[in-house]
C-alpha cells in the first residue's frame, strides 16, 4: 500500500493523525491539526554496515577547560559555580515580569568590559532595551544589541561576529523557518535551542536562553529543554516583595541548591551580599508566634523569621494557610504536638508565614515551626536574641541536622545571644564546652519537643 505523503499534526501535543478530525484525541484541544509533510522515515535496524571505532580513555587526564568568565556580580557569579563555563549553555527560568530580562542585561553590561557580548532580544523592540539599560546607567557599556527572531539569521550572525557570551531573550520567540508549528511551541522550541547549543558548544561562547514558565502552561515551558543544557536557574520571589532569589537547580558545573539573593530597585537588581540581614531588617523583638530559624541555603548559613499565627476555629475542617514552606511537615508537627504532648492544637485556624518571600524546604526548620506554633498557642514570647533549628522525628523526638556550627556562628555574627538546637550526643565535655565559647552563644540543647515546651507555659493548662 502506498505511503499518505502528508499527515496531520497537533500544534499543541505534536501528536499526528492520517486523517484530519476536529479534536486532537491525544490533548483535547480543538481545530489545532494542521497538515504537515512527512518526514523521512527512519531506517529499521542498523543492517550489516560497520561504524567507526571509538576510542577508550583513561579517566586521569589533563583538563583542557579554559578559565571561566568572571562576570563581576558576586551573586550571579556564586549561583554559576564560580564563573561562566565557556561553551556551556545556562536556561534563565521564571515568572514574566520577575527580572530576567533585568539582570542579564546587567550581567551582559558587566562582561562587555572584558568581552564580546551579545544581546539578541525577541520580545523587545530596540527602543524598549536601550531605555532599561538607560534606566540601569548601562547605555555606554558595549554589549551587542540586536532585535531577530529567525533562528537561521541568528546563527549566520553569530559565525559572523564571534561573540564570547550571547543571551536569547526569549528562546519562546524564536523559530526555525522550515519547521511548520508556530513560535513557541514544543517543536519549535526544543529544535531552536538544539541548533543554538550546538553552535555554541563548536564556538566555544557562553549561552544564555530566557524560558518564560507559565502556570497555565500553554506555551511550551523550559521544562522540556532542562535536560538539554548544562545549568537551570530560575528566578523566583513575590511581586508584592522586593527580593528576588536566584536559585541553582542543575549545574554541570558547580554545586547546585546554590542561591543568589537580590534586591529590585530603581536602578536595577541590586546584590544582597548579607541576606540575613535584610531577611531580619523588618522584625519586631517580643512577640509571640515569631521566632527566627538558623537555615542553609546551598554553602551558606541564612536567618529567616518564622511567623505562626493560631486561632480558634469556627471551620468544621480548620484553615491551613502556609506561605514559604511545606503543608504537610505542618500538618506532621501538628499531629507530633497533639499526641505526644497531649495538646489541643488540631482545632485551630493556623497560618504560617516565611517572612521575606522566602522558600525554606529544609527540615531543619521543624523545630523552629513548632517554636512558633507552641509560641502563638500559648501567648508567650520566644526568649529574645535566640535562633532555632532542628528536625521533628515522628515520636517527637528532635534531630541533629547538618552544619549546625555555620549556623550558630551566623547567629553570633548577628548579634544573637541564645540557640534552641537538637543534642549533639557525640561530643565529649570538652569539645562542648569550646564550641560554646567558638560561637559565643547560650546554647540549649533539647531532645524532644516536650521540652521545647518548658519555654512556653500554656496558660489554661
Ligand atoms: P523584566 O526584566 O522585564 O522581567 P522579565 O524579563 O523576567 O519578564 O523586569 C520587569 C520588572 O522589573 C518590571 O515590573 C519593572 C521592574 N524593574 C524595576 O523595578 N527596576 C528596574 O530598574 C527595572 C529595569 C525593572
Ligand atoms: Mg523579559
Amino acid at each position: 500500500m502506498a505511503k499518505p505523503k502528508t499527515s496531520f499534526v497537533c500544534q499543541s501535543c505534536g501528536a499526528s493523525y492520517n486523517k484530519w478530525q476536529g479534536q486532537c484525541t491525544s490533548c483535547n484541544e480543538w481545530n489545532t491539526l494542521s497538515e504537515e509533510a512527512v518526514p523521512e522515515s527512519i531506517p529499521k535496524g542498523m543492517g550489516t554496515a560497520k561504524g567507526r571505532k571509538i576510542d577508550f580513555v583513561s579517566l586521569d587526564g589533563e583538563e583542557k577547560t579554559p578559565p571561566r568568565r568572571i562576570t563581576g556580580i558576586g551573586e550571579f557569579d556564586r549561583v554559576c559555580g564560580g564563573g561562566l563555563v565557556p561553551g556551556s549553555v545556562i536556561l534563565v527560568g521564571g515568572d514574566p515580569g520577575i527580572g530576567k530580562s533585568t539582570i542579564l542585561l546587567q550581567v551582559m553590561a558587566s562582561l562587555s568590559k572584558d568581552y564580546n557580548a551579545a544581546y539578541i532580544s525577541g520580545e523587545e523592540a530596540i527602543d524598549q532595551v536601550r531605555l532599561r539599560a538607560r534606566r540601569l546607567g548601562h547605555e555606554k557599556s558595549k554589549v551587542k544589541l540586536a532585535s531577530a527572531t529567525n533562528v537561521r539569521n541568528i546563527l549566520t550572525t553569530l559565525e559572523d561576529e564571534k561573540p564570547d557570551v550571547v543571551v536569547i531573550d526569549s528562546i519562546q520567540t524564536l523559530y526555525i523557518d522550515t519547521l511548520d508549528s508556530a513560535p513557541g511551541t514544543v517543536s519549535q522550541v526544543r529544535s531552536s535551542a538544539n541548533e543554538l547549543i550546538r553552535h555554541a558548544k563548536r564556538q566555544g561562547f557562553v549561552l544564555f536562553l530566557v524560558g518564560h514558565v507559565t502556570k497555565e502552561g500553554t506555551i511550551a515551558g523550559p521544562r522540556v529543554l532542562e535536560h538539554m543544557v548544562d545549568t537551570v536557574l530560575y528566578f523566583e520571589g513575590d511581586r508584592g516583595h522586593q527580593f528576588r532569589i536566584l536559585r541553582g537547580v542543575k549545574n554541570r558545573f558547580g554545586a547546585t541548591d546554590e542561591i543568589g539573593v537580590f534586591e529590585m530597585t530603581e536602578g536595577g537588581l541590586q546584590e544582597v551580599p548579607n541576606p540575613s540581614a535584610l531577611f531580619l531588617s523588618d522584625r519586631k523583638g517580643d512577640v509571640s508566634g515569631s521566632c527566627v530559624f538558623a537555615g542553609i541555603e546551598g554553602s551558606r548559613p541564612m536567618l529567616v523569621e518564622v511567623q505562626a499565627l493560631l486561632s480558634p476555629s469556627a471551620l468544621a475542617t480548620p484553615r491551613r494557610a502556609v506561605v514559604g514552606w511545606d503543608s504537610s511537615r505542618l500538618a506532621m508537627i501538628m499531629a507530633v504536638f497533639d499526641t505526644r504532648c497531649g495538646l489541643g492544637m488540631g482545632g485551630n485556624d493556623v497560618y504560617l508565614n516565611i517572612a521575606g518571600g522566602l522558600k525554606i524546604a529544609e527540615p531543619a526548620a521543624d523545630l523552629a515551626v513548632a517554636a512558633a506554633l507552641a509560641s502563638s498557642l500559648s501567648g508567650v514570647a520566644v526568649p529574645q536574641e535566640t535562633v532555632i533549628f532542628g528536625e521533628i522525628g515522628l515520636s517527637g523526638e528532635v534531630r541533629a541536622v547538618g552544619q549546625m556550627e555555620s549556623r550558630l556562628k551566623e547567629a553570633a555574627k548577628l548579634g544573637f545571644t541564645r540557640a534552641i538546637i537538637p543534642e549533639r550526643q557525640k561530643r565529649n565535655k570538652k569539645d562542648k564546652d569550646k564550641g560554646l565559647k567558638d560561637s559565643g552563644l547560650e546554647v540549649w540543647e533539647i531532645g524532644h519537643v516536650q521540652e521545647l515546651l518548658s519555654f512556653f507555659p500554656m496558660k489554661d493548662k
